[in-house]
């Protein structure tokens, strides 16, 4: 990580250690965030590698990664659950805090303006086209990162009984087969919404629509090296000719927006 994002990073944890229980220990939903946040920074950053961005602009890009699920802790302890629906836009919260908080201090105004921007639009279905000119690489950037890495967590959710806490669930149930309208919705690469999803399968199918929501050529093509799209079509166990097009039609997906440098 950068040098100065020691001093953030110090912020960040200082806030996080509130919600440790009175014998030390994270609850393991909060856990997971922490851990989740520092893997959208390293991811960050390696996009950033990727599509030679300068220490300047990767800094204000890490600067979002770290901040952008702020709200997570406060809304597990209110709440029990990550579902916005049930609870807070976290986005939106993760930036009041922020803000509220002084985790920006000393940073000046107009990168503050960007990073409120890229965190209070990270979790939104699309980026509204209203979106500040002067914030849009970082927005772009903190959904790729944090897209990449929730496709890791749902493998690893499902894989690992170590990292499937029933606490982050997912409140769809376990059942055979996916909804027509999903499958066609990823197959032609359109986004799905939450309400469309029936089961656990659909939502696994929901994550293959993502490739053509990536923003950056680096975030396909790590997402490529990284092998996520082949782990999270194991498991998938779904009849039909259809379904098996889609491990090829989304490294075809992939391989199109990597080879596209912005
Ligand atoms: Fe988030």
């Amino acid at each position: 990580m950068q040098s100065d994002f020691s001093l953030f990073e110090r912020r960040f944890r200082d806030y996080a250690a509130q919600f440790r229980n009175a014998d030390g220990t994270f609850d393991f939903p909060i856990r997971r965030k922490i851990e989740h946040t520092f893997d959208v920074c390293r991811t960050t950053e390696e996009i950033c590698r990727r599509e030679g961005r300068s220490a300047d602009e990767t800094q204000l890009f890490l600067l979002c990664a770290l901040f952008h699920d702020l709200s997570r802790f406060e809304q597990f302890r209110k709440f029990r659950t990550f579902r916005d629906a049930d609870s807070f836009d976290h986005g939106n919260r993760s930036e009041e805090i922020m803000l509220s908080g002084g985790f920006l201090q000393d940073v000046p105004p107009d990168r503050q303006a960007v990073i409120a921007c890229a965190v209070r639009l990270h979790n939104k279905a699309s980026i509204p086209p209203d979106t500040p000119e002067e914030s849009l690489p970082a927005v772009r950037m903190v959904r790729d990162a944090d897209k990449l890495d929730i496709l890791k967590l749902v493998y690893e959710f499902f894989t690992d009984p170590a990292k499937s806490d029933p606490t982050m669930r997912l409140d769809l149930p376990v059942s055979p087969g996916c909804t027509d309208s999903v499958l066609r919705a990823v197959l032609e690469g359109r986004p799905i919404l939450y309400s469309d999803m029936h089961n656990v399968n659909d939502f696994i199918l929901t994550l293959f629509s993502w490739p053509n929501q990536l923003n950056y050529a680096g975030s396909a093509e790590l997402a490529l090296e990284r092998e996520l799209y082949p782990h999270l079509y194991s498991l998938l166990s779904l009849p039909g000719k259809e379904i098996t097009a889609l491990p090829a039609l989304t490294e075809q997906r992939l391989r199109e927006k990597a080879r596209r440098k912005s």
